[in-house]
């Protein structure tokens, strides 16, 4: 189980290129044991806690099903209006609470830290579903693993991040996970809307190639996967500012016609207008792959930190 056993998930950062590769190592075993009806019950007598304290349609129901097909058990708070935090209790009191009644903890809440800031509450060992702007560690090592399965390989491909990078939880994480392999990144956004620059700082420090433009036409032919990103409406101060810049990039078939390779097209959802629904239906078109992909993922994730090698049993 390698460094996992216990361990919270909090940032992309602190994930070796070791660590990811067992996820994924894992997760392939686990996808054939779901085919197969072969899964290991590693989390038999077990109990998640999921805290979503933000909407959330994937990454909650994906943590919830993986747990269950590890033959664990769910406890589940999807909206902050139904809980006690709605009566002003603290992210802190609300996590020692619940350490009494589950093993680990999946966190999402609007504030930049909270997930450190739980698991500082708390010995059980909390996952970050998403803090804010940002991170969403799990969501890189699926869209890893997603990179992995469609292109066989993630050494030596040309990632371009497209959209939101400026609030986009998971194009930090991502950029971050795939900054311990040897890729080239463009970003593409709007100059409103680029990446922070302590994210590119830590990118070039590590030896990656990092282009910033704000060009989707060279980014469609200049990359081998197009990882694509909805404007973050939610975490715009200003609304006027997100009318001008919505609607920013729209991927269409005839932009796609300029790739003279195969491109994959992956997106965490929800989409809103950032990929014509006629793109779908290309085989490049990875994102409902990618969902899906969150099962196995997460189920591996799950295991490796409560102490089971999903392989050995
Ligand atoms: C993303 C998120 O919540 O950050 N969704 C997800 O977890 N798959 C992306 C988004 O909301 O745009």
């Amino acid at each position: 189980v390698g460094d996992w056993q216990g361990k919270d998930v909090l940032t992309a950062e602190q994930f070796s290129r070791e660590d990811m590769e067992l996820v994924i190592d894992a997760a392939r075993r686990l996808a054939g044991a779901l085919r197969s009806g072969t899964v290991p019950e590693t989390m038999h007598g077990k109990i998640l806690a999921t805290l979503f304290f933000e909407p959330s349609t994937r990454t909650r129901l994906s943590f919830e099903a993986a747990m269950l097909r590890l033959g664990g058990r769910v406890v589940s708070v999807a909206e902050a209006k139904s809980t006690s935090v709605a009566k002003g209790e603290t992210l802190e009191d609300t996590v020692r609470t619940v350490e009494g009644y589950a093993d680990v903890i999946v966190l999402r809440h609007p504030a930049v830290g909270s997930a450190q800031a739980a698991a500082a509450a708390t010995h059980r060992p909390v996952i970050n579903a998403g803090d804010g702007a940002g991170q969403h560690p799990t969501q890189a090592l699926l869209d890893l693993y997603t990179i992995a399965e469609e292109k066989d390989r993630v050494d030596g491909l040309t990632v371009g991040l497209v959209g939101d990078l400026k609030h986009g939880r998971t194009v930090h994480s991502l950029s971050q996970a795939l900054s311990h392999f040897e890729v080239k990144l463009v970003l593409v956004s709007p100059d409103e809307l680029r990446m922070p620059e302590e994210i590119v700082g830590v990118l070039q420090k590590a030896g990656v190639q990092v282009e910033q433009t704000g060009d989707l036409r060279t980014a469609v032919s200049a990359c081998d996967v197009l990882y694509m990103t909805r404007i973050q409406r939610e975490r715009f101060p200003d609304p006027v500012e997100y009318e001008r810049l919505k609607g920013s990039y729209v991927l269409t078939e005839e932009l796609l016609a300029r790739a003279e390779h195969d491109l994959t097209v992956m997106h965490p959802l929800p989409r809103v207008d950032e990929i014509d629904p006629r793109v779908d239906s290309l085989p490049g078109a990875a994102y409902f792959r990618q969902s899906a992909n969150g099962v196995p993922v997460r189920m591996a994730l799950l295991s490796l930190i409560g102490g089971s090698d999903p392989g050995i049993g």
